[in-house]
């Protein structure tokens, strides 16, 4: 396993939409396991496989206490079949925009269907963190980040934040 560099916005390389997985081999679960091992260090809830600068439809997500047993989901191919008509408000980090946290609109909890690390088709229901955690990397696999769901002034701002951050970055 290795621990990769996660891409930064604004990068297009965020902004393109993944292709499907045929199926679940070695190489692909190779890099699940590699985004686990990123994620955990970075550390954070969710990787989504463009952030690492592959892109494929494949998203890890642990939102189980750290100090407990972690219950990874590695999921190639992730999509929402149902959503709720309830609505929460929840304040929303990305790995690919250090220290930015924002609340975002979404469905409270969702039905979600994928392919498991052993290739085996799974389904299963969604809420709370959980449940915003797997529709923000979904997104990223479509080229959604986060600031695209707020307001233009909102996301101009932050992307300008970012060209700094990344600017400074660079010189240090
Ligand atoms: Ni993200």
């Amino acid at each position: 396993m290795a621990i990769l560099h996660i891409i930064k916005a604004p990068d297009p390389i965020l902004k393109k939409r993944c292709a499907p997985v045929d199926r679940v081999d070695e190489d692909i679960r190779r890099v699940m396991d590699d985004m686990l091992e990123t994620m955990y260090a970075a550390p954070g809830v969710g990787l989504a496989a463009p952030q690492i600068g592959i892109h494929k439809r494949i998203i890890v997500v642990d939102t189980s206490n750290p100090k407990g047993d972690r219950q990874p989901l590695r999921m190639a191919n992730p999509e929402i079949v149902a959503a709720s008509e309830d609505i929460v408000l929840r304040e929303e980090g990305c790995l690919s925009f250090p220290d930015q946290y924002e609340e975002v609109e979404r469905p409270a909890t969702v039905r979600v269907r994928y392919l498991d690390h052993e290739n085996e088709i799974r389904e299963f229901d969604a809420e709370g963190l959980q449940a915003v955690c797997v529709q923000h990397e979904i997104d990223h696999l479509d080229g959604v980040l986060l600031v695209d769901h707020l307001s233009t002034l909102k996301r101009s701002i932050i992307l300008r934040r970012m060209k700094k951050f990344k600017k400074a970055a660079v010189s240090a």
